[in-house]
């Protein structure tokens, strides 16, 4: 990829990326410190920018409904100017008179604008304190930046049609930088068949009225599918795990400081639960924004790409759930890349894995329904296992209820919990050294739940794999980290000794990066980066004999520079290649995007398989 430098348009980015070294509130920050040493690069040449304005996300899943929705409803209208602190932007919410539930399909759709230069911020919307979307705004370098990112929520169902509320929240300060963020949120309401004769045309129809302010272009989704649900059926409940009353306002994330910092909710489930799945929402800031890229050392600098205030405990993570106080799952997040991490240039406009649309997990709790049934209430805890300041975490305890019983009844009878054994090798000599955390485990639950189902045993098989390698060479110039997630549940659920379901999600986030910094003269640093990564995700579902598969594979390779001054990119570039492919036993999808210098070069889409062969 070329490296075809340019000068920052809007000189006021500068205190942009300055402002981004405070931590603040609930923001996204990032501070990527710099050792400095001579080392020859020649200095680039600057080039005026043609700055993108629309922002994207470059994925398509297949599954949006090629009809026209029932009902589309604008839910929230927003500006963000000076919200640093304040509780999230509530309104009173009512599900559509006109298409009453259930529905075939909701898609969520966030619209924004910014209407200059601004740093990025993390932000989310509840509905009656259920989050149904967790997003990073991108990091905007001009005025004007638009972006749109759309979610398939249909399994939220349960609070959408009963909610009242409706709520987000993005702290932002326009303090500093003047940049003002503007919402638009809409659902669309789909009833019936989700997909006409004309074909599998994968661009999503809206009603005509939102494309009334010219934006939404090409009517491109940005949203991944939602394949990751282990039921096809949207839950009957919702119970939302979230801070009501914390420092963040009602209903929003809990803010976790440190591993010993345990959030606890007491829930109380209906006594006809026969199925839980509970799904986690994170993301990481502060101390550690970089946290994948963590080194391990007990004394001495830090290297990496941490903060300066953080401690080198490596680059492990894994959000622990606890049900009176005893572990019930665990997730090791996917590292989503904020906009402004890294090398911004590298997120401007195609944003990063996950960036608009943060993944979220589910763990199945279903072997433990009889355990939460047995008495009037229980205590769910989240926490954040190595973490430093600060972690945003909520969940939503889905439930499926027996409409047909007044009780159910059910038991855990098998509970397999080994601890996870983490080996850590680290060997440091001044600046320079090399450190690495590698880990495995396997954990087992299984539990019955009699109601008028039956008498069905689900059972719970969880392996995870873990590898972090940070390097750090030549007076500490040359900094990589790397590191690996490989994770495979399989849930299985049996009656009268048959088994009746099978399902398993197959997770593959490789990640890597490498920082060259050199002296770029005057006290600045030149930092050339390359980074990969890659989010693969495999599910199969199978119920008696049918049986579905899906694959989903988004990665980005990334190469750019930037000159830092005091730790503030004053100017630089980034070339990002970015595919996307989602295939199932009827569909494939391609989407290839490439962004040379912060314009996008070549966006094609097919829905050939013949030329997309699984790598
Ligand atoms: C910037 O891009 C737009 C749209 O591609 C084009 O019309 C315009 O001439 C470009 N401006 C410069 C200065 O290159
Ligand atoms: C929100 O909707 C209003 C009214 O349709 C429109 O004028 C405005 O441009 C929209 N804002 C965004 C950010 O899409
Ligand atoms: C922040 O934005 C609000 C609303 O647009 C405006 O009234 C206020 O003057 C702005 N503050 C600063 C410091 O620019
Ligand atoms: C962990 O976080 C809690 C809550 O902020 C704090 O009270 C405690 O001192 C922290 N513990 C450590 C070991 O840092
Ligand atoms: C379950 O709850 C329902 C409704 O609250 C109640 O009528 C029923 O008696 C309860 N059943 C048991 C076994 O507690
Ligand atoms: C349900 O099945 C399990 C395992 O087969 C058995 O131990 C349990 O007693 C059964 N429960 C009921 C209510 O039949």
């Amino acid at each position: 990829m070329s490296a075809n430098h340019h000068h920052l348009r809007a000189n006021s980015l500068l205190p942009a990326l300055l402002f981004f070294l405070l931590f603040m509130g609930c923001s996204t920050t990032a501070s990527p410190p710099s050792l400095s040493t001579s080392f020859p690069f020649p200095p680039p040449p600057a080039a005026p920018q043609n700055t993108t304005l629309e922002y994207m996300d470059p994925t398509l899943p297949p599954l949006i409904p090629t009809v026209n929705p029932k009902c589309s409803t604008v839910v929230l209208r927003e500006d963000f100017a000076d919200t640093l602190g304040f509780p999230p932007a509530s309104v009173d919410y009512a599900p559509p008179a006109d298409c009453p539930a259930p529905w075939s399909r909701v898609i969520l759709e966030l619209s924004a604008t910014a209407s200059d230069v601004q740093m990025d911020r993390i932000a989310a919307i509840w509905v009656d304190g259920a989050e149904i979307l967790r997003t990073s705004t991108p990091l905007p370098m001009a005025p004007g930046v638009f972006w749109h990112v759309r979610k398939d929520v249909t399994r939220y169902t349960a609070v959408l049609r009963s909610a009242t509320t409706f709520s987000m929240m993005l702290e932002n300060s326009n303090a500093t930088l003047p940049g003002v963020y503007s919402v638009n949120v809409s659902l669309h309401f789909y009833r019936g068949a989700l997909s006409d004769d004309a074909g599998r045309s994968p661009s999503l129809k809206l009603p005509t009225n939102a494309h009334a302010n010219g934006q939404l272009g090409s009517g491109r989704l940005s949203a991944h599918p939602t394949i990751k649900g282990l039921y096809r059926e949207p839950a009957d409940l919702i119970i939302p795990i979230s801070n009501e009353l914390g420092d963040c306002g009602p209903g929003s994330w809990f803010k976790i400081r440190n591993e010993s910092d345990v959030q606890l909710t007491t829930v109380l489930i209906p006594n006809n639960t026969y199925r839980a799945v509970l799904e986690i929402y994170v993301s990481h800031h502060g101390d550690d924004e970089y946290w994948y890229a963590n080194p391990l050392r007990t004394n001495g600098p830090r290297g990496g790409l941490t903060s300066p205030s953080s401690k080198a405990n490596g680059g492990f993570r894994q959000v622990v759930v606890t049900i009176d106080k005893r572990f019930a799952g665990a997730v090791v997040p996917f590292p989503v890349i904020y906009p402004g991490s890294i090398n911004p240039f590298f997120w401007a406009p195609v944003a990063a894995l996950g960036a608009y649309d943060h993944p979220s997990y589910d763990l199945d709790l279903t072997p433990f329904v009889g355990k939460l049934l047995d008495g009037p209430e229980h205590h769910f805890g989240l926490t954040v296992r190595d973490s430093q300041p600060y972690w945003l975490v909520s969940a939503n305890l889905h439930l499926w209820l027996d409409a047909w019983s007044d009780g159910v009844e059910g038991a855990l009878v098998r509970y397999k919990v080994p601890p996870l054994k983490l080996s850590r090798q680290a060997a440091w000599r001044d600046l320079d050294g090399k450190s690495s955390i590698d880990g495995q485990v396997i954990i087992r639950f299984s539990g019955w739940v009699s109601s008028s189902k039956g008498n069905i045993t689900t059972s719970v098989k969880q392996r995870l794999k873990f590898k972090s390698r940070v390097e750090v060479h030549r007076q500490g110039s040359i900094k990589q980290a790397s590191m690996e997630v490989k994770s495979r549940t399989n849930v299985r659920t049996e009656k009268n000794h048959k088994v009746i379901g099978r399902v398993q999600v197959e997770t593959e986030a490789p990640l890597m990066m490498e920082t060259m910094s050199s002296n770029g003269g005057g006290g600045s640093v030149f930092e050339k980066t390359k980074m990969y990564h890659k989010l693969q995700e495999t599910t199969s579902v199978a119920v008696g004999k049918e049986v579905a598969y899906s694959t989903m594979t988004d990665r980005q390779d990334s190469e750019g520079s930037a000159l830092m001054e005091d730790r503030v990119a004053k100017w630089g570039s980034g070339d990002t290649e970015s595919t996307y492919k989602y295939r199932d036993d009827k569909a494939c999808h391609l989407r290839t995007v490439i962004m040379v210098g912060g314009t996008v070069r070549d966006d094609a889409e097919t829905a050939s398989c013949v030329s997309v062969l699984d790598s």
